[in-house]
This record gives C-alpha cells, structure tokens and sequence, in this order.
C-alpha cells in the first residue's frame, strides 16, 4: 500500500472514520455539528495532533495548513500552552469572578493594537462581532449596518446577512441583502445595506444614501472566504474618510487576519478602526473572542453606576483556561515571529506561484504574513464575484483539494490556508511538492 492510499484510507467503508459518521448521522443532523468541517460525503475525523501534524482515525497523520482555521497560531499540543492549561486546570477552570489572566491578556492586546483602546472578552468571533455592531447601535443611537457581500462574520443574525450571494442576484444594481439562513425576517435584511468590496463608487453612493440610519461599516481587511484578497488601501482609506465624517463606527473584523501581523492588518494598511473584532489566536487553541476600541465606545458596555448601554455577560467569557492558553499564546508570537512566519509565508506564496507557472495552470496567490490562498485564475481580484470562481473552475479547486489531502496536506476546501509556528522550510516543502504534484494529476 502507498503513502497515498493509506491517507485515502479513511474513505473505505470499513474505516474508522466511516464508522463514526454512520453514528453521527443519528445523534447528528448530517452527522456534522459544525457546517464548516462537513465534507461530502464525510470527512476524516481526527484523532490527535502534535505540532504542525494531525492524526485522523485511521492514524494517519497530515500536515496541518488549515490548524482550526487558522486559530492554532502554535499548531497542535504547544507543550508551554498545555503547562500553563495544565496548572490552570489544577487550580479551576472558571469562576463567577474576574481573574488576573483577562487583565494580563487585555494589557497585551492594548499593548500591540493602537486603535483599541480597552476591550471585553467573548467567546466566539460571532459574539464578538455581535457585540461590536450592539455596541456601534448604543453608541451612534442608528439601526442599521453596512457590510460586504460576500464577507464572512460569523452567525450573527445581522452580520451573516449576503455572506452568501447567489449568481442569481448578480444582476440586481446594487448587492441585495440575502438571508444566511431560511426564514430570515424581512425587517432583518432591511437593516442591512450590502456594499461591493474594493468598489469605492458604490460604497460612497451608499453609504451617502443610507448615512442618517448607518450605526456601522463591518469589513474584514483581508477576508478568508473571499480568498484573502486584501483590502486596496484608498479603498479603506476612504471608507475610514467617509464614517468619520458620517459619525458612523468603523469595524475591523480581525477574527483571522490578527495572525497576518503583530498589530494585525490594520498596522499594515494604516488605517484606523473604531472598533476591532478579534478571536482565533488570541485564545490559545480554546474558544475565544474579543472587541475593542477607543475608550469613548466601549464606555457603552460600562456596568458601573447601572444598566450599561450594552448589558454583555457569557458565562464563560474570559474563563482562565481560555486567558490562560491565549496569554502563553500571544507572548510567543514576539515581532521576530511574526516576521519568521511572514518570510515563511512569503516563500510559500513565491512557490505555489512558480508550481503553477510550472504546471501551465492559469492561477494567481493571495495573503499576507502566515495567511496563504491559490486562486485557478487569472482575473483581477477584487470582490467576492471575481473571487467566486466559474463552476469548472471550483471543480478543479476540489480535485486539488482532495489531491493535496491525499499527498498528507490539509488547507481550506478553497485552497487557503496558513502557517503555525513549528513549520519551517521542510513543512514548507512538502506542500509545495504535494501541490506541484497535485496540480499535475489533476491537469492529467
Ligand atoms: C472574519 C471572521 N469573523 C467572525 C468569525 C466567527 O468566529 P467564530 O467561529 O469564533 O464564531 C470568523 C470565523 O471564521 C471569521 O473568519
């Protein structure tokens, strides 16, 4: 048997994988609790991992480019965040109090982060999204949001409004405010205003038409699902000119971009948020997330002297395992490790391009820092409809997918992926082989 089929193992009916997906499937709907790790017609499950290696059931192990997407800043078992868990563990693993780990993690990020100011801990990215266009209502006294199509945010109601455009409605003028979810309300949907990433003209006619009622702008600077095209820079520059003068808050969803540098993206493009949303990284490996910003609209969540603006609790909001996991986390990634990471990420880009231009595969490559993303195209990337890819084209995207899982690789089902701090050249290596050799069995 080849290295090969056995990483294929997992796709016989008999493996241990298969297994557990027929006993999914009844306790399960789908078999699948979480929408994004479904693979038809079942994905590998995983059984353990150490370092930049997962194990699946069938014990075999890949090199892990996606780690939790993109949450495993350390990848898997970093032995210093499992000492600090481990005391933790000893010591409680949560309290009705506050402890000193959220201070110390809150100092940090306020240490690395200009913009904000103060933060509060969530425990997801959704929630702190959530929190974030609460807050920017309770502030400005507006109803509405703008945000992109196209743009991943989580599940919050508001914010997953057109994460999902269909062709279908790409005729309309405008973006329409498509519902994530059936049964959507209407009233939800109006409340939102969907504007085209990177297409100035139509952000200003927009967001002028809708400025008295726009609380916020949500815009991730260098979205995932959108195969990390990044954010042109008078593009943001001017949507930060036109909220200002509008009074309406401007957000950063940072959930994954934090990882692409020490200030995050922001400290890239240089333009300044009022409000941040951050998770993944800063939690170490355990659920997490966070918003912050100036100090003038996080007074919104204030509980003292009474009811806040923003009543925000979570029962396990700032839980110490959580702190104490992302503080080991975060004080690893020094500025000298995310440069490490950012020139290791930037050979791999150099890479996956030259495999292409190898292979004659029309193609191009996104990212920055330890974020990577292969696009089987040439067209100028600019939105979520140039990104979106041709049906052809998101077949290939699959075979090469499913051939870079067979070659022991694992990145996103649309070829993006990221760095975790023990990979080297060496891992570097073996995923620019296994893609050069994915692209030519797929080309075959
Ligand atoms: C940009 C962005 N915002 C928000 C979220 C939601 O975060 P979580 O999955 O922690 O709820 C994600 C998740 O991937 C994300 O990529």
């Amino acid at each position: 048997m080849t290295a090969t089929d056995r990483r294929e193992a997992f796709r016989q009916p008999l493996s241990e994988s298969a297994r557990l997906h027929e006993h999914a499937k009844k306790v399960m709907p789908g078999g699948n609790t979480r929408t994004t790790v479904h693979l038809d017609p079942y994905p590998a499950y995983a059984n353990r991992g150490h370092g930049a290696l997962v194990v699946d059931a069938e014990g075999e192990e890949r090199y892990d480019f996606l780690n939790n997407y993109t949450s495993l800043i350390h990848g898997h078992a970093d032995p210093d965040i499992n000492a600090a868990v481990i005391e933790q563990l000893q010591r409680g693993t949560a309290f009705g109090m506050p402890t000193p780990h959220e201070v110390e993690l809150a100092q940090l990020i306020v240490d690395r982060i200009p913009s904000v100011e103060q933060l509060r801990f969530t425990n997801s990215g959704t929630e702190a999204v959530m929190s974030a266009i609460q807050a920017a209502r309770a502030f400005t006294g507006r109803p509405k949001i703008a945000k992109f199509e196209g743009s991943y945010h989580g599940s919050y109601d508001y914010a997953g409004v057109s994460t999902l455009a269909p062709e279908s409605v790409w005729d309309e003028p405008a973006p329409l405010s498509t519902a994530y979810y059936h049964g959507a309300p209407q009233g939800m949907l109006d409340d939102v205003v969907v504007l085209r990433y990177n297409d100035t003209e139509m952000m200003e006619r927009l967001i002028e038409s809708h400025k008295s009622e726009l609380a916020a702008v949500l815009i991730d600077p260098m979205p995932w699902r959108m195969g990390l095209i990044a954010g042109e820079a008078a593009f943001l520059e001017r949507l930060r000119d036109l909220t200002r003068t509008h009074g309406i808050v401007l957000i950063f969803d940072e959930v994954i971009s934090l990882r692409a540098a020490y200030g995050g993206v922001q400290s890239v493009v240089g333009v300044t948020p009022d409000l941040t949303t951050m998770a993944k990284i800063i939690g170490g490996g355990f659920p997490v997330g966070a918003v912050g910003g100036s100090a003038e609209i996080m007074a919104v969540f204030d509980p003292r002297g009474g009811k806040p603006k923003v009543p925000h609790g979570g029962t396990f909001s700032a839980n110490p395992m959580t702190m104490v996991a992302g503080l080991t986390a975060m004080q690893k990634m020094t500025q000298q490790e995310f440069d490490r990471l950012e020139a290791l990420g930037a050979y791999i880009r150099e890479g996956l391009a030259e495999a292409m231009d190898g292979a004659r595969v029309e193609g191009q490559v996104t990212g920055h820092g330890s974020l990577f993303g292969v696009h089987l195209h040439r067209r100028k990337l600019s939105d979520y409809r140039s990104s979106a890819g041709t049906p052809p084209e998101r077949a290939r995207v699959s075979a090469v997918y499913d051939g870079l899982l067979a070659h022991g690789i694992i990145l996103a089902p649309q070829l993006t992926g990221c760095l975790s701090t023990p990979m080297t050249e060496t891992e570097a290596n073996l995923l620019l082989d296994a893609f050069s050799s994915a692209l030519r069995e797929t080309e075959a």
